[in-house]
């Protein structure tokens, strides 16, 4: 069987330093705010570029947390509105409404599967006060129509950075695809042979290269074991270079509590663990290594798969593929759409596939929301019964890519 994900042969590839971490933390006797945290927000503001980092205990938290901390900045208030994607993971909606802030749900773009930044004007009214953007599937959902609205409209936008770790938002290249220079890549370090050898010989960098997670005035990020960089548990974080806002997050990340025992806000119980902190400062120096092994995987996906019925992912101005290392796209998911999805998941799986479904329900028809699930949108509904998650991941051999595309291509 080609497992959808073998978290067990990724960390192995991390050995023996994991085990190594863990055995560091077991001996300090210190297991919660302490020197791992805090090395590893260092390490992860620097890699995202962004002022702050704070480690919290999951991905809905960090995204809870930054509105909860707006809320009791003033800058928000309850009943206010954020325009969301209706395309998205539910903990993206959960973070809104756990607030008591309302939802607006936007259609995404069929070919981007992420928010389309032209549906969200007619929504905007008096009472919208952010847009949160989620980074879908690892892909880049950046564009500067966004940032024309956020000004215009004085909105703070937040990132749902939870699947794209390591992603670029390239401002030039979304206007205009052919302002680029090209200079070296830093050299893979990684020990492991990985697969596709023909590695990544150039990098882009432009002026307007920024990383996702670094776009607006706040992220949450995930570190849930399957994301691309992924805990032995729970984690997650905040980055923002808002010296107030990241202050009040980190104490309301903490009881509410600057100082022991004096409680200030009604705050949350939601730490990065120095287990975790640990074990992530292991991975984040391979992790555009092993983004870049991602990248190339989805690229013989695209270029070999030839089955007229299959919809490969796309972006706006074809660029996914065009520069190696400018990762506009990190392929958290390598997604695709069939219209009969059902019956090509089962033939995947009689041939030995397994393959998984992001998402199959989505938020406006969950129980959850029941207010919500007479509601039409009719492309996020779409998305939802055609997209197939194929198998990607830093440790897939080469032949398991090879016989991905060979069944697929036999579909009738
Ligand atoms: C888009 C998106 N947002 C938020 C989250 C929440 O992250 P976590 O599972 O760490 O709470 C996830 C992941 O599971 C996600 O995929």
């Amino acid at each position: 069987m080609i497992n959808f994900l073998d978290l067990k042969a990724i960390n192995d590839t991390f050995e023996p330093e994991l085990s190594l971490a863990i055995k560091r933390v077991l001996d300090s006797g210190w297991y919660l705010l302490g020197n791992e945290t805090k090395a590893f927000e260092q390490e992860y503001a620097a890699f995202i570029g962004a002022k702050h980092c704070i480690g919290v205990a999951n991905g809905l938290d960090a995204l809870r947390l930054i509105l909860k901390a707006f809320i009791i900045k003033g800058d928000m208030n309850v009943g206010d509105e954020i325009i969301v994607p209706a395309n998205t993971y539910i903990a993206t909606i959960l973070a809104i409404t756990d607030n008591r802030l309302k939802p607006v749900l936007i259609e995404p773009d069929l070919t981007t599967y992420n928010i389309n930044p032209f549906n969200i004007e007619e929504k905007i009214t008096k009472r919208t006060k952010g847009i949160m953007i989620v980074h879908l599937y690892g892909q880049n959902a950046m564009h500067p129509e966004i940032n024309r609205l956020v000004e215009k409209y004085k909105l703070k936008l937040i990132e749902d950075n939870a699947q794209a770790a390591g992603a670029i938002y390239n401002e030039e290249l979304i206007y205009n695809n052919t302002i680029y220079q090209k200079s070296n890549s830093e050299k893979s370090k990684n020990k492991r042979n990985m697969l596709f050898n023909n590695s990544i010989s150039n990098s882009i960098q432009c002026s307007k290269q920024k990383k996702t997670g670094s776009l607006g005035s706040a992220a949450g990020h995930s570190f849930y074991p399957g994301k691309n960089i992924g805990c032995l548990g729970d984690g997650g974080a905040v980055t923002s270079d808002d010296d107030e806002l990241a202050q009040l997050i980190r104490v309301l990340a903490n009881y509410g509590s600057n100082k022991k025992y004096q409680n200030e806000y009604q705050g949350l119980n939601s730490r990065l663990d120095e287990l975790q902190a640990a074990i992530l400062r292991v991975k984040l120096p391979l992790l555009n290594t092993y983004n870049q092994q991602r990248f190339i995987i989805a690229k013989f996906y695209c270029e070999n798969i030839k089955n007229p019925e299959i919809i490969l992912p796309q972006d706006n101005n074809s660029s996914l593929f065009t520069f190696n290392s400018s990762l506009s796209h990190v392929w958290h998911l390598f997604v695709i759409r069939h219209p009969d999805r059902d019956r090509l998941q089962r033939y995947l799986y009689e041939n030995d596939i397994q393959t998984l479904i992001h998402y199959p329900v989505p938020p406006h028809k969950q129980k959850a929301f029941k207010e919500w699930n007479n509601l039409s949108y009719p492309v996020t509904e779409q998305i939802h019964s055609e997209v197939l998650s194929l198998p990607i991941s830093p440790v897939m051999e080469k032949s398991e890519a090879i016989r991905v595309v060979e069944v697929l291509n036999n579909f009738k």
